[in-house]
Formats: structure tokens, sequence, C-alpha cells
């Protein structure tokens, strides 16, 4: 949600500016700036509503800067506009300011900084930063002073970059619940909120903690903390290919990203599977076996397809290990004022590892004592740093908006963690033996389906042009009906239902007709008379049926069918939700929507 990007040294700032925004623009892309001081003490502003390729051909020809900060936006005060968009200015344009994350206390600053004088340009809460900074840089101030001075006063989230007109030779940032990673160059320094904006110009990064500053030269940096304390931060070594921040020939990245699931699962698998004693070894759990067999319910938490991936773990925990299991949104969690049990696992999904509302649950269970584990896919990200041990996916960066290859990694590294909680319970040897043998067949099936791509685009083309569609299964299906209602109408803005099969006829059959059509998941298992039944119900009220499966129900049920390979029936979820993705995707593409980057949303939610 919103992206930072910032550049010293001796090369001309704006081109890294730009390319830099360009990497970022998933988290966020209503509007784009940026700004740049040169050696004579002078601040450019260049600032657009819309995407980073109209604040390109919007910046003047001589633009240009050894110092330069820059931010793409997610809208959360203020409309996208000109004026809202970063950078933020004092009224004498001699400070700078990019900001991810939200002012809490922005209306009580704000009035006071009016009663001082200051002249407010935007409706931004990012705008009381720039004039808080400038009243403390008074002259003979070192810019990292007046921003310490200035945070100081500030409540709320922040990851931020601040350029001072007079101070050319220095950048300063601070982290406070939103993320700033600086990078190492020869005689250069970058700064981004994510390390995609920097992979092309370095592998050498220092990841800031909440509450730590840095100024940035264009020869090294110095981190410290709020109260002026030098902190020594080694640099790390980013190891996630240039590649996979690239479309890579595909169209769209959430084609590629579709098509990586074989590879992401294959890491996610590595090294975990244990055939000889037919279990998984989890080496982050930080939990011995005598802790795991103490523990007697498991509650996952995530949002949106981090939360529906959990509805899935927790029923593969609930078979696999017998222990009660179950999913809720993060974000409903944090503001109810949960039960919190000492012998409860509290599991955090979230691919980012930055959702905010994940992250706020997270600290709640723990200030309550609880223990929590995290399902993350981004290393060392605040989640992934605030849980007691975890379980990282290794799906590779994920730059679509949609969630697919970590959605499925998720679902993985829970079969991972049900196994290996089911065999320290009662899952026989035999079982566990089946479960590992189908983990390691999923590559091959996942790619399989992704070679029946064509057919599926052609009847993505065909219901694209619906009204609405509704999604039903039963039981394991559920939470594959919601995920892929769920990816259906945020990338293809299709309105689309889930439900379980079992309660259509308590309600939503109504709804039932030529124009709503059902996709239904309809697996060969235990349960496929009665998900027969419901589609009889169906095409009794004229409704059409799209069936995913493995097997074709009789023409009289269902008008067309996606057929997929049989896993082990607690796996088939996974292998389910496949040709989902591929229709949404297809869909979006035949309605002409902006795939990765859909109306109103942005790739990680840093806000409340
Ligand atoms: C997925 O397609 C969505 N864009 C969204 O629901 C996402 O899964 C959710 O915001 C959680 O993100 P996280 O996994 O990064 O925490």
């Amino acid at each position: 949600m919103c992206g930072i990007v910032a550049y010293i040294g001796p090369k001309d700032a704006t081109t890294f500016l730009l390319e830099g925004l360009q990497r970022l623009e998933y988290r966020g892309y209503d509007s784009a700036g940026i700004a740049v001081a040169g050696k004579g003490g002078t601040l450019k502003v260049c600032k657009v509503k819309g995407r980073v390729a109209d604040l390109a051909a919007a910046v003047p020809p001589r633009f240009k800067g050894v110092t330069g900060i820059g931010h793409t936006r997610w809208a959360t005060h203020g409309e996208p506009s000109d004026a809202n968009a970063h950078p933020h200015t004092d009224n004498t344009g001699r400070i700078a300011v990019v900001h991810n994350g939200i002012i809490e206390n922005a209306d009580e600053l704000r009035a006071r900084l009016l009663a001082d004088g200051a002249v407010f340009t935007s409706e931004t809460d990012t705008e009381v930063l720039g004039h808080l900074i400038a009243a403390h840089a008074v002259e003979g101030t070192e810019l990292e002073d007046a921003v310490r001075a200035a945070l100081a006063h500030v409540v709320g989230t922040y990851g931020i970059a601040v350029l001072d007109a007079t101070q050319p030779d220095r950048i300063v940032v601070a982290r406070n619940g939103s993320p700033i990673v600086l990078g190492i160059g020869e005689k250069e320094m970058f700064v981004a909120s994510d390390v995609a904006a920097l992979v092309r110009y370095t592998r050498q990064v220092v990841h800031l903690e909440d509450g730590e500053l840095a100024t940035v030269r264009a020869d090294g940096f110095r981190t410290f903390t709020e109260d002026a304390r030098t902190v020594t931060r080694q640099p790390s070594t980013v190891d996630w290919e240039i590649a996979s921040y690239d479309t890579a020939g595909y169209e769209h990245f959430l084609l590629k990203e579709i098509h990586e699931q074989p590879s992401a699962v294959e890491r996610t698998l590595s090294g975990r599977l244990d055939e000889r004693f037919a279990t998984a070894h989890l080496g982050g759990l930080n939990l011995d076996a005598r802790e795991l067999r103490e523990i007697r319910r498991v509650k996952i938490l995530g949002c949106g397809s981090a939360y529906y991936a959990g509805e899935m773990g927790a029923q593969l925990i609930e078979e696999l290990a017998r222990i009660p299991a179950h999913s809720e949104p993060a974000s409903e969690f944090r503001y109810r004022n949960p039960v919190i049990e000492a012998d409860t696992l509290y599991v955090a999904v979230s691919q980012s590892g930055e959702t905010y509302d994940t992250l706020a649950a997270v600290q709640e269970i723990k200030r309550k004592g609880g223990r929590v584990l995290g399902v993350v896919n981004t290393v060392g990200s605040a989640i992934a740093r605030e849980c007691d041990g975890g379980i990282y996916l290794h799906a590779g960066p994920e730059i679509s908006v949609a969630s697919t290859k970590a959605f499925t990694s998720t679902v993985i590294a829970f079969a991972l963690l049900a196994l290996h909680f089911g065999r320290i319970h009662d899952l026989s040897p035999a079982d566990g033996r089946r479960i590992v043998a189908g983990l390691k067949a999923l590559p091959g099936q996942i790619r399989e389906i992704l070679a029946g791509e064509e057919e599926i685009a052609k009847l993505a083309a065909e219901y694209a042009g619906s009204a609405g569609m509704m999604f039903i299964g039963r039981v394991r299906g559920y939470p594959v009906a919601r995920e892929g209602a769920q990816k259906l109408k945020e990338i293809s803005y299709v309105h689309a239902e889930a439900y379980p099969a079992s309660e259509l006829k308590h309600g939503p059959l109504a709804l039932i007709s030529p124009e709503l059509p059902t996709v239904a998941l309809v697996p060969d298992d235990e349960l496929l008379d009665k998900n027969l039944t419901t589609l009889g119900e169906i095409k009794a009220r004229s409704g059409r049926v799209l069936a995913i499966g493995h097997r074709a129900p009789e023409a009289k049920l269902a008008d067309h069918s996606i057929l997929i390979p049989k896993s082990e029936p607690e796996l088939d979820p996974l292998l389910l939700n496949i040709p989902l993705q591929l229709l949404a995707y297809h869909a979006a593409v035949a309605l002409e929507r902006d795939v990765d980057k859909p109306r109103n949303l942005a790739k990680s939610v840093t806000v409340e």
C-alpha cells in the first residue's frame, strides 16, 4: 500500500525514482510524484493523479537532481488528485516528505500548525509532516535532528523519506510500522519501501526496525533510534531473482504467477517431507512435540484470500490431526476483544507479512500471552518478526494484486502443519504416507491443469458477460468456492457470491436463473451424490452450471465441465482452485480489465 523510493549519488536521481516507482506500482497506483534536490539548494516537485507512466510524461526535461524521493499512492486521506499526491512540502518549499502509513493525530497537529501560520494545500495526513519538520528545521539544525524532533509529536504508523533542499547531501528516513529498506550501492545509496525497487541496482540491503531512523548519504548510512542512540545494522543479501520482478514474457504478472505454482509448491515442500516416518519437518515452529501435543485448538487469522487459505488449513488440521481448528478474518478478530487461551495455537497468515489488521491481531494475542505462528511469504516482514515461530512459504515475490501462488503455497504449508500435527496425534503411518505421496504429486497435477488453459479461457469468455456468478462447494469445497468468487470479483468486477452447496435451498436458490450461472465444485468424494442433487435443483430452475471436478456430470446436470486430476480427498481443494484462478484471469482479460492492478485495490493493506 503506497510505495516509497529515494536515491542519493552521482547519477541523476529522476531516472532511478521513476524506474523504482514503476516496480512498486502494484502497492498503490492512484497518483505518483517525485521531488529532487540539486546542489544549488533548490527543490523541484512533480506529482500527478494517475499512474507512474502519467508522472513520467509530466516530468519536465530538465528535472534533474543528485538526491530525490518518490512515491506511488493508494489514497486513504483525501481522493486521488495532483494536490493529494506525495511528496508534500512545507510552505517555503524547502522540505519534501513521502510517507506510507497513517498519522493518527493529524487533525490535532494540523490545527496547531495552522495556528502557527502554516498553509495547507492537500487533504492528506502526510502534509502535516512537511510543516512539522520544517518547524523544527531552524537554521543550523541537522535534518536528522529536525525529523527526530518532529516525529516525537506524531502518533501513528509511518515509513518516511525526507529531503531538505538546503542539505542535499542526505536523505533522512524513519520507520514505525511501515517498511523502509536501504540499498547499498557503489558510492550511491537507494531507499525503498520494498526490495522490488532495489534488486536491479543492489542486493545488499538493510531493513530498518520500528522506531529507527537513518541518515543516508551517497557514501553510506547511519542508523539511530528516536532518542539519537546510534544502532549498528548489518546488511543482508536479497536472494530473490531479478526475473521474479518481471513478467517474463507473460501478458500479466497474474498469469505468470498462476503458472509459477508448480515450482512455488515444490519450494514450499522442499526439504520438509519425511517419507520414512510419513511426516513433515517444520524447523521454524519453535515448538517441540510435547508443546504441540498440549495444543487443544487452532485459531487461524488472515484477511481476504489469506483468510480463505486459513479455512482450507483449518479443515486440513481437523481432518488430519483431529484438533478443532477455525479460521477467522483478522480484521474482525482484533476488534472483538477475543478470549485468548493458553492451549490454543494461533496462526497468522499473510503473503506480504505487512497487512495491518493481521499484524494488530498478532499483537493483541501476544499482549494477552498467546502463542502465534506465522505462515508468511515475505521473509523478515513485520508479521514474521512479531510471531513466535512459523512457516515461510518460499513462493517467491507475488506482484499481482490478486493472490494466486501465495494462496496455494499457504494451503501447502497448512497441509505440512496438519501432517506434522497428525503424526504426533493419531494419524496412522499409512495415512501419513498417503498424504506425503499426495503432496509430492501436486506440482505435476497443477501442470496438468494449467495445460488445459485454452479450454478454460474459452469458457471464461463465455461466462464473463454474466451479470453475476454463484460459486458453490460442500465442506472441503466451500472455502474453494469462496476463494474462487473472491478472485473473480476482484479482477473482473463481475459480482460473485459463494455459498455452501448445502445452504442453497435455504435462500439463494431464489436467485437462480439463466442470467446467474453457478460454478459448482463437485469432487469425486463421499459427498458427490449430495453435490449432484444440488446441481439437479439448479438445473430444475433453468440455472446454468459449470462443474469442476474429477468426472463430468451428466449433460442434464451441468452445461460445461472442467476436469482435474484426482488427489487425496483432503488435498483436492488445492487442485479445484487452480481452474478458478484461470477462469477469473481469462474473464478479466475478456472484459479488458487492468488485471494486475484492479481498481480501488492495492497489494498490501498496511492501514486499518
Ligand atoms: C487476494 O487476492 C487479495 N488481494 C487480498 O484479499 C489479500 O489476500 C489480503 O489483503 C491479505 O493480504 P496478505 O496475505 O498480504 O496479508
